[in-house]
């Protein structure tokens, strides 16, 4: 075994972390963590230290961890056959039984599941079979993609572009031309603070209606949205935003892509948040809760009205010119059968409507009050608390305070416990595995309880 010593000088010299501080971490100015192992909700470093992980890696181990039936399932398939392609009708039982689970369990409009290796090359995939769509349906002008500030849709050259988050732009040059992004539903920032919940959601729809008149309904291929959003800010949509929000589209024949990488598979306490909120997607992104990351694999669930037209599409140009390589990946796909079957063997669906409740409300009764934390706000297995200087006039911190970091390191350094510092703003994240007990819960509330009287007194 490498000494620890190395291990660090290793890390510092030679890898390159995503989001992460480049320049300090190479100086050695910021902590690194060697995680070792893991089991439930706790993962423990090279050290020995164990963790509570209430954001379940980057919310993605929504079966927690350590699950020997996954293991197992891809043990086996790496065995009897670690890769075939799946160009030309070629398959495996594991990833045509994996289309299969997932139909089962989709909203009744879907029909096809195409397989790719994360969020981010799944919503790549979205918009080029709607840009293939509009093609084949000889409206070639219609393109633009309408996306939401604070949307999180990945960190690709198209995904980044749609992610509405400064921090994934900056200095990359994005967003690229036609990719538009409209007001967030993120009702505790409204500009307007006498604004009610109800003429906020007209507000967001007035502002859609401005932008898509603007530029045209006949230029605007699609929509696309997180049914709430997650890295934003974890905020569910405020009361009536959703049906408001698809009369817009269906009126002006604009696609929406509902990005269910976070929140498909139960994290809402619902199979999917499209389920959740009655979203009518006609595509929709699935990744981490797939498989509960135990191997890298997404999908694009295409609906039978998007699907026709990729038959049509494929009568008049020969077979479609997309696939990746790890396409329906043999162990990916193993994964994902063995995940979905444990899901609804423990019930996790159900458990995350159930504890997560409980975690919402329970925070909400331990610091909800605290002069320092404006809003207490969840769904399902998310939950966020956000952190603002003056409570009754609403004013944030600044930026450069880092106080949703300074919570979490803290949160971290005395009571061992995982919750996420959100990229933009104050804002502390729980997405916590979905088999979390409810004296899990009392861990994480009590912790973070402490951790905010530390920072706040
Ligand atoms: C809603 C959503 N879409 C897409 C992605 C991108 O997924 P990946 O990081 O696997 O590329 C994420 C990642 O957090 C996400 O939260």
């Amino acid at each position: 075994m490498l000494r620890n010593d190395q291990l660090d000088q290793w890390d510092r010299e030679n890898f390159f972390h995503p989001s992460t501080h480049l320049a300090q971490h190479a100086r050695g100015e910021s902590p690194n963590r060697v995680i070792k192992t893991a089991s439930g909700v706790h993962i423990e470093d090279r050290d020995g230290t164990r963790l509570l992980d209430a954001f379940a890696g980057l919310y993605c181990v929504n079966v927690g961890y350590g699950r020997t039936e996954i293991a197992d399932a891809i043990a086996v398939q790496a065995r009897e056959l670690a890769y075939y392609h799946s160009y030309a009708g070629h398959g495996t039982e594991a990833s045509i039984t994996l289309s299969r689970m997932i139909l089962d369990r989709a909203p009744a409009n879907m029909s096809k599941v195409y397989f790719g290796l994360g969020g981010s090359d799944a919503n790549e995939t979205n918009v080029k079979l709607v840009w293939y769509y509009n093609n084949v349906l000889q409206r070639p002008e219609k393109k633009k993609i309408i996306s939401r500030w604070r949307g999180y849709h990945g960190s690709g050259l198209v995904t980044g572009s749609l992610t509405g988050l400064d921090l994934f732009h900056r200095k990359f040059g994005i967003p690229l031309a036609n990719i538009l992004h409209t007001e967030a539903p993120y009702y505790y920032r409204r500009k307007d603070l006498d604004q009610t919940e109800e003429q906020f959601v007209a507000h967001c729809v007035s502002a859609l209606e401005a932008m898509i008149a603007k530029e045209g309904a006949d230029t605007i291929a699609a929509f696309i949205a997180e049914p709430m959003l997650g890295t934003g800010g974890i905020v569910p949509p405020p009361v009536g935003y959703w049906p408001a929000i698809q009369a817009v589209l269906k009126k002006h024949d604009i696609l929406l892509i509902a990005d269910e990488v976070v929140t498909g598979f139960g994290r809402l306490g619902t199979m999917f948040g499209s389920d959740h909120y009655g979203l009518e997607a006609d595509v929709i992104t699935i990744a981490k809760g797939l498989t509960s990351a135990y191997a890298p694999l997404s999908g694009s669930i295409v609906s039978d009205k998007v699907w026709k037209v990729l038959e049509q599409g494929t009568d008049e140009n020969g077979p479609i010119g997309h696939g990746w390589t790890y396409s329906a990946h043999p162990i990916g796909a193993a994964a994902g059968v063995a995940n979905l079957k444990l899901i609804d063997e423990l019930d996790l669906v159900a458990n995350a409507g159930d504890v997560g409740a409980y975690l919402t409300r329970s925070m909400r009764e331990a610091v909800g009050d605290h002069p320092n934390v404006g809003d207490v706000r969840g769904e399902g297995m998310l939950c966020a608390v956000e952190f603002v200087k003056n409570k009754a006039d609403r004013v944030f911190f600044d930026a450069t305070d880092k106080i949703g970091p300074e919570v979490s390191a803290t949160l971290l350094a005395q009571d061992k416990v995982i919750a996420r510092a959100m990229p933009q703003s104050d804002i502390l994240g729980f997405a916590p595995p979905l088999c979390l007990t409810r004296e899990n819960v009392d861990t994480v509330v009590a912790a973070t309880a402490r951790a905010v009287k530390t920072v706040f007194g």
